[in-house]
């Protein structure tokens, strides 16, 4: 999809801003254009990328006890999901519902109406009978509009460990937020990426036939042409760590040489030493009692990890306390 007036307006900024700091960043939500999304699918389908499998038997296997610990056979309630993408994984969270008879609205949020309107066709065709509501809005105006939706309990969902992406502190604002908007007993599922040997976390990051690579480099291409950029593609790479500490793999754009890029469209130019990174994003992974204190400090309350047979991966079921 071509990205519309707004969005390129906000992505030159972002860029601007970005490329000015020491040290350099771009925020890793424009990884996602068509290509983007289309190598991430790609990701997801690699062996070495765990997460989606590990959620996916989670969701498969443990669907009951999920929906029925979050209360939603009990009375009609609203399930907004942050970052539905192509649902493929909450497909079998919204079959098992529909077939149960439970009373619901799907809410899917997106910032792309094209994903949306994707999502919308692909349900209305393989689950009629479902009743969906898009939010086409960012996070921050749809935890907003949840607020306002009716009196219904809502459960939302924020799979595939999209919160990764924020440090630590961002996550737990986050979550503070998304608790100051909702009401008593509420319900949060949460899919997050476990703590585990580091082998396993930084294979997934660094894959050999380098898909990965070609997702982070992608983010050079979309500046090139959406923002007039002439970033040489083949003078970046790929470079990534785990920081063991903070359990926050950290990936960069490498520069390979001394050299100048400039953007047409903000007229900057920017230079590059040998070595000299952009850093482009985080995917922090969690412990179980890392995840326990934020849950408590944010006021909700834990009421089951679930777990896939490896431990790799958790979808953890919180309650907003009131
Ligand atoms: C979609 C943000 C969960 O951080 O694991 C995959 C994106 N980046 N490989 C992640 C990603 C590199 C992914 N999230």
């Amino acid at each position: 999809m071509q990205s519309t007036k707004t969005e390129v307006t906000q992505f030159a900024k972002d860029v601007k801003t970005g490329l000015g700091k020491v040290p350099k960043s771009v925020p890793s939500k424009y990884f996602y254009d068509e290509e983007g999304d289309r190598i991430f699918q790609q990701i997801m389908e690699m062996p070495e990328y765990y997460l989606t499998r590990c959620e996916f038997e989670i969701l498969e296997k443990q669907t009951k006890n999920i929906l029925e610990a979050a209360d939603t056979f009990q009375e009609p309630f609203n399930l907004v999901e942050f970052g539905a993408g192509d649902g493929f994984k909450t497909k079998l969270l919204l079959n098992y519902l529909v077939e149960n008879n439970a009373d619901f609205t799907y809410h899917p949020v997106d910032i792309s109406a094209s994903i949306l309107q994707e999502l919308k066709k692909d349900l209305d065709e393989s689950i009629p009978s479902l009743k969906v509501d898009m939010l086409n809005m960012d996070y921050f105006a749809a935890l907003h509009a949840m607020k306002n939706l009716n009196e219904r309990r809502t459960v939302i969902l924020f799979l595939g460990s999209n919160i990764g992406n924020f440090h630590y502190h961002e996550a737990a604002d986050f979550l503070r937020k998304l608790a100051n908007e909702s009401k008593e007993g509420d319900m949060l599922l949460l899919g997050i990426d476990l703590k585990k040997d580091q082998k396993v976390i930084v294979d997934a990051y660094n894959d050999p036939q380098g898909i990965t690579a070609a997702f982070n480099l992608n983010l050079l291409t979309r500046m090139n042409r959406e923002l007039g950029a002439d970033f040489r593609i083949e003078d970046f790479s790929h470079y990534t760590f785990y920081e063991k500490e903070t359990g926050e793999v950290l990936s960069f754009l490498k520069s390979l040489k001394e050299q100048k890029v400039s953007v047409s469209s903000i007229d900057r130019e920017f230079q590059f030493g040998k070595d000299e990174m952009i850093h482009t994003e985080i995917s922090k992974k969690y412990s179980l009692k890392e995840l326990e204190t934020i849950a408590e400090q944010q006021d909700f309350e834990v009421i089951n990890h679930f777990l896939d047979s490896k431990q790799y991966f958790t979808d953890t079921l919180w309650r907003i306390k009131k």
